[in-house]
């Protein structure tokens, strides 16, 4: 089998660990691999024998002219990039990064998050900085109420182990499904609003798709108790960056921890980087890992040589 290497790396070498990484998994599985590695130049003409595209947000056009192409893997969970790209082959299917190890990062990121907001060590930060030795009120994780917007891979994860430390959680998603273990779940566009209105903190692992778009507004955060707290760590076009702004300025919004914002990197200069009530991440809540994430990848080339199903196939249509 033939594959395609494509994406965008912050370096070369962060590409070429992929690609050993990839290598290595996917050479147990299908001995006989040919990888094909696409270094950013010009658009060469690829082998028409490529089977696969294993992709990390490549820039568009890179898929095309791929007459045999059967399975676009992608390398990142979510695929919002991925499916901007109008020139996608259309019939091919997509499958999208879904790794454990991804989900437990992420959710240790948002324990970290929620931890910081419960006990205020982001104000003891800010007073370290000061030189200033002030104790200030301990809450305990049952006084908060904790809203995770979505429940999938990294939703539900991130929201059981929020439950096991005692917060009161609840969960926000599509389509009524599954309960997930001591976490109420709820479902669809009209029950967002009650949740928000007793929300002390909103933890945002929605995918990036037109319904989910600038849902985080003016409205979105007006909704939500005075001095409650966001924390987004999905995509930063969830977010109207001017109504965020202007509802910390206003210290109608307590805080925000920002991981991912509408232009990555976050230029110099901007608002948030100095903002008071704002801890910055650079998209760093979970990244992929690349031993784990190629064993993944390994497993599905292998489902598609067997003819089995592709997991975690994305439906286009909904955009996650
Ligand atoms: P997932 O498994 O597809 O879960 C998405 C969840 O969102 C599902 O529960 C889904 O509801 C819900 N949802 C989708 N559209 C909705 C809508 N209009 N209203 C209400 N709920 C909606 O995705 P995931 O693997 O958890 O990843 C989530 C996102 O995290 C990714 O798309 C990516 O943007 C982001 N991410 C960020 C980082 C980082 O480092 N910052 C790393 C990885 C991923 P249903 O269950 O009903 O379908
Ligand atoms: C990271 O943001 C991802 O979608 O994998």
């Amino acid at each position: 089998m033939d594959i395609l290497l494509t994406g965008r790396w912050a370096d070369d070498e962060e590409r070429d660990t992929w690609l050993a990484a990839l290598q290595g998994a996917v050479q147990a599985v299908l001995p006989g691999a040919r990888w094909w590695l696409d270094r950013g130049e010009a658009q060469p003409a690829w082998p028409a024998d490529i089977e696969v595209a294993v992709v990390a947000n490549p820039p568009p056009g890179r898929l095309q002219g791929l007459p045999r192409l059967r399975l676009i893997q992608s390398l990142w969970a979510g695929v919002d990039r991925l499916l901007a790209d109008a020139t996608l082959p259309a019939e091919v299917p997509i499958a999208r990064m879904v790794d454990p190890t991804m989900n437990a990062a992420m959710a240790e990121t948002v324990l970290w998050a929620v931890l910081t907001l419960l006990r205020g060590f982001h104000h003891y930060a800010a007073q370290q900085r000061a030189g200033l030795w002030r104790q200030l009120p301990q809450r305990r994780a049952d006084e908060l109420a904790v809203t995770v917007l979505g429940c999938g891979q990294m939703g539900a994860t991130a929201a059981r182990r929020l439950a096991a430390m005692g917060y009161r959680v609840r969960a926000w998603r599509a389509t009524t499904g599954a309960p997930v273990d001591g976490i109420e779940v709820h479902a669809g566009a009209e029950a967002l609003w009650p949740l928000l209105a007793g929300s002390d903190i909103v933890v945002n692992l929605l995918p990036l798709t037109p319904a989910t778009r600038a849902l985080i507004d003016a409205r979105f955060l007006a909704a939500l108790p005075p001095g409650a707290a966001l924390v987004n760590l999905a995509r930063g076009a969830h977010v109207v960056e001017a109504d965020l702004l202007a509802a910390l300025d206003t210290g109608r919004l307590g805080h925000a921890v920002l991981d991912v914002f509408a232009t990555e990197p976050l230029p110099a200069g901007h608002p948030f980087w100095a903002h008071p009530g704002v801890t910055l991440l650079p998209h760093a809540a979970a990244l992929t890992d690349p031993r784990s994430a190629a064993t993944v990848v390994a497993a599905n080339l292998r489902a598609l040589v067997e003819g089995a199903e592709i997991v975690h196939r994305v439906d286009r249509r909904r955009g996650y």
